[in-house]
Protein backbone atom coordinates (compact mmCIF):
# COMPACT_ATOMS: atom_id res chain seq x y z
CA UNK A 1 0.00 0.00 0.00
CA UNK A 2 1.24 3.38 -1.55
CA UNK A 3 0.56 6.91 0.95
CA UNK A 4 0.30 9.93 -0.83
CA UNK A 5 0.89 12.72 -0.30
CA UNK A 6 -0.23 15.98 -1.95
CA UNK A 7 0.49 19.43 -1.02
CA UNK A 8 0.53 22.85 -3.12
CA UNK A 9 -0.14 26.58 -2.15
CA UNK A 10 -3.65 25.93 -4.12
CA UNK A 11 -4.55 23.67 -1.97
CA UNK A 12 -6.28 24.49 1.44
CA UNK A 13 -4.41 21.44 2.83
CA UNK A 14 -2.11 18.93 2.59
CA UNK A 15 -4.04 15.51 1.26
CA UNK A 16 -3.06 11.99 1.79
CA UNK A 17 -4.75 8.99 -0.31
CA UNK A 18 -3.90 5.21 -0.27
CA UNK A 19 -3.14 3.86 -3.95
CA UNK A 20 -3.93 0.82 -3.10
CA UNK A 21 -3.26 -2.42 -5.40
CA UNK A 22 -5.88 -2.23 -8.85
CA UNK A 23 -6.40 1.63 -8.91
CA UNK A 24 -2.28 2.30 -9.69
CA UNK A 25 -1.36 4.68 -11.79
CA UNK A 26 0.62 7.20 -12.53
CA UNK A 27 0.96 10.33 -9.54
CA UNK A 28 -1.81 12.32 -12.17
CA UNK A 29 -4.31 9.48 -12.65
CA UNK A 30 -4.37 9.43 -8.74
CA UNK A 31 -4.47 13.12 -8.59
CA UNK A 32 -6.97 13.54 -10.64
CA UNK A 33 -9.29 10.54 -9.21
CA UNK A 34 -9.18 12.42 -5.57
CA UNK A 35 -9.82 16.05 -7.43
CA UNK A 36 -6.23 17.27 -6.22
CA UNK A 37 -5.89 20.35 -8.78
CA UNK A 38 -2.13 19.08 -10.59
CA UNK A 39 -1.91 20.91 -13.72
CA UNK A 40 -2.22 18.97 -16.95
CA UNK A 41 -2.42 19.50 -20.23
CA UNK A 42 -0.83 16.52 -22.88
CA UNK A 43 -0.76 13.89 -20.54
CA UNK A 44 1.86 12.54 -22.63
CA UNK A 45 5.12 13.69 -21.34
CA UNK A 46 5.43 16.52 -24.09
CA UNK A 47 4.31 19.90 -22.09
CA UNK A 48 5.75 20.20 -18.90
CA UNK A 49 2.17 21.59 -17.49
CA UNK A 50 2.39 18.27 -14.83
CA UNK A 51 5.84 19.28 -12.93
CA UNK A 52 5.70 17.79 -9.44
CA UNK A 53 8.24 17.06 -6.73
CA UNK A 54 8.21 14.02 -5.85
CA UNK A 55 9.98 13.09 -2.01
CA UNK A 56 10.06 9.59 -1.40
CA UNK A 57 9.04 9.03 2.34
CA UNK A 58 10.89 5.86 3.10
CA UNK A 59 12.86 6.33 5.88
CA UNK A 60 15.64 3.26 5.04
CA UNK A 61 17.30 5.22 1.63
CA UNK A 62 17.56 8.38 0.53
CA UNK A 63 15.74 7.71 -2.89
CA UNK A 64 13.29 4.76 -1.05
CA UNK A 65 13.13 1.04 -2.21
CA UNK A 66 12.54 1.15 -5.90
CA UNK A 67 14.73 2.26 -8.85
CA UNK A 68 13.09 3.86 -11.69
CA UNK A 69 13.33 3.79 -15.51
CA UNK A 70 13.36 7.98 -16.73
CA UNK A 71 11.93 7.78 -19.89
CA UNK A 72 13.92 9.68 -22.33
CA UNK A 73 10.97 11.52 -23.04
CA UNK A 74 10.63 12.41 -19.69
CA UNK A 75 14.40 13.61 -19.15
CA UNK A 76 14.02 15.74 -21.95
CA UNK A 77 11.16 17.37 -21.07
CA UNK A 78 12.32 17.71 -17.32
CA UNK A 79 15.71 19.42 -19.24
CA UNK A 80 13.83 21.87 -21.57
CA UNK A 81 12.11 22.93 -17.94
CA UNK A 82 15.55 23.35 -16.38
CA UNK A 83 14.40 20.84 -13.59
CA UNK A 84 17.13 17.92 -13.95
CA UNK A 85 20.68 18.54 -13.16
CA UNK A 86 23.60 16.52 -14.80
CA UNK A 87 24.27 14.41 -11.58
CA UNK A 88 20.57 13.71 -11.34
CA UNK A 89 20.44 12.55 -15.12
CA UNK A 90 23.56 10.41 -14.34
CA UNK A 91 21.80 8.65 -11.68
CA UNK A 92 19.01 7.96 -13.36
CA UNK A 93 20.63 6.16 -16.37
CA UNK A 94 23.05 4.98 -14.00
CA UNK A 95 21.38 3.89 -10.77
CA UNK A 96 17.63 4.43 -11.62
CA UNK A 97 17.28 6.70 -9.16
CA UNK A 98 14.32 9.41 -9.36
CA UNK A 99 15.53 13.03 -10.14
CA UNK A 100 13.34 15.27 -7.74
CA UNK A 101 11.10 16.70 -10.19
CA UNK A 102 8.83 14.79 -12.33
CA UNK A 103 5.96 14.77 -14.94
CA UNK A 104 2.86 13.20 -12.95
CA UNK A 105 1.41 12.54 -15.54
CA UNK A 106 4.48 10.18 -16.57
CA UNK A 107 5.93 9.28 -12.93
CA UNK A 108 3.99 5.99 -11.44
CA UNK A 109 2.78 5.31 -7.99
CA UNK A 110 5.04 2.20 -6.61
CA UNK A 111 4.57 0.29 -3.04
CA UNK A 112 6.38 3.46 -1.45
CA UNK A 113 4.84 6.57 0.59
CA UNK A 114 5.68 9.83 -1.31
CA UNK A 115 5.17 13.83 -0.55
CA UNK A 116 3.94 15.31 -4.25
CA UNK A 117 4.20 18.73 -4.00
CA UNK A 118 3.24 21.41 -7.13
CA UNK A 119 2.36 24.93 -7.52
CA UNK A 120 1.09 25.37 -10.69
CA UNK A 121 1.37 27.82 -12.89
CA UNK A 122 5.14 28.56 -12.42
CA UNK A 123 5.86 26.02 -14.42
CA UNK A 124 4.52 26.83 -17.62
CA UNK A 125 6.53 28.56 -20.26
FE1 LIG B 1 1.86 17.36 -20.35
FE2 LIG B 1 2.30 15.83 -18.18
S1 LIG B 1 0.46 16.75 -18.83
S2 LIG B 1 3.76 16.61 -19.60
Amino acid sequence: MANVTFSSPRMGKDVTVYAIAGDRGTVLAVAKQHKIPIPFDCQDGECGSCLVEVTHLNPTTTYGKYGIALTEKEKEMLKQLGKITKEEIVNAEVNDMPPRHRLACQCFVRNEDILVTFEGDETLP
